[in-house]
């Protein structure tokens, strides 16, 4: 990394000199990489002006889960809530970041029941009393990316499928609320990881959170599964997704092989998801989408 004199515009443009802005941020994640912890590169340190654009891509991404909120229920196509999603993501400016990335033919992910995440919107399911979802919405402005995503319990939902549904947003706030300056993502893993045991649940191990925001995924990796004061740094303008998936049963998952998207719970027991989009701030944390 070139280096920056203290009297030098510092690089994350602020306006300011560097001397007064990030140069003893750029001190302390040094000290803490010489003892061999994981620090975030200076490229997933978001400047003010990103946060700013990214904020405007997180409001259409809002926008777009409050509109479905009004208008989901039994009856409706999960291609219904896609063709909502495209409509009130364009109309606002934006573009939906699921369209065509990697190949992913919709612009929304619905997963229903048993279903863990990445469900393909379809003309041929209709949501059904009973049925426990998660629409999954990420937006693109500018180039900016916002992710977030909802449950929404389907007419009479039964107690059982409501307690997982709830406990799965208690293990995303409690996460949440582990996010904090210097802490470690491992602090936000064992939130989550100790609040789903407890209750009975397994968390998936093989997909977790992403660094968001300037792409649609980016380093790190938000695990969920690692021990607390381990895994990456959480320096002030880091910012992620924290977005467990807790099953009712087994942990294990699998990919159909017919679609190579839709996520399953190996045992076909229900599972659920809430998302929300995190900065880490000098203070604490900013939830940016959600
Ligand atoms: N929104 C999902 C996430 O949280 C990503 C879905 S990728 C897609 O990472 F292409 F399947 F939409
Ligand atoms: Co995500």
């Amino acid at each position: 990394m070139k280096r920056i004199r203290p009297e030098e515009p510092c690089w994350c443009g602020s306006g300011k000199n560097y001397g007064e802005c990030h140069l003893e941020f750029d001190k302390k994640l040094k000290m803490y990489k010489n003892k061999h912890i994981k620090v975030p590169d200076r490229n997933m340190i978001k400047t003010p002006a990103q946060v700013a654009a990214i904020k405007e891509s997180a409001k259409i991404n809002i926008a777009v889960l409050d509109h479905v909120a009004e208008n989901i229920g039994p009856g409706i196509t999960t291609q219904e809530i896609d063709d909502m999603v495209y409509k009130k993501t364009t109309e606002m400016g934006g573009i939906p970041a699921p369209l065509n990335y990697e190949g992913f033919p919709k612009s929304v992910c619905t997963s229903i029941n048993e279903v863990v995440c990445h469900g393909i919107p379809s003309e041929d399911r209709k949501l059904l009393d009973g049925d426990i979802v998660n629409v999954d919405c990420s937006t693109i402005l500018d180039g900016y990316f916002s992710d977030s995503s909802r449950m929404f319990e389907i007419g009479d939902v039964s107690e059982e499928r409501k307690r997982l549904v709830r406990v799965a947003k208690e293990c995303m706030e409690l996460g949440l609320e582990r996010v904090k300056p210097w802490g470690f993502l491992g602090d936000v893993a064992d939130a989550v990881q100790t609040h789903a045991v407890k209750n009975g649940y397994q968390v998936v191990r093989t997909i977790g959170g992403h660094g968001v925001g300037i792409a649609f995924h980016e380093e790190p990796f938000v695990s969920y599964v690692i021990r607390k004061g381990t895994g990456m740094l959480m320096a002030p303008g880091l910012m992620f997704t924290i977005e467990p998936m807790i099953n009712t049963g087994t942990h294990a998952v699998f990919t159909d092989p017919k679609d190579n998207w839709t996520v399953y719970t190996k045992d076909r027991k229900p599972s659920a998801q809430w998302e929300v989009q995190v900065l880490v701030t000098d203070e604490g944390y900013e939830v940016i989408s959600y």
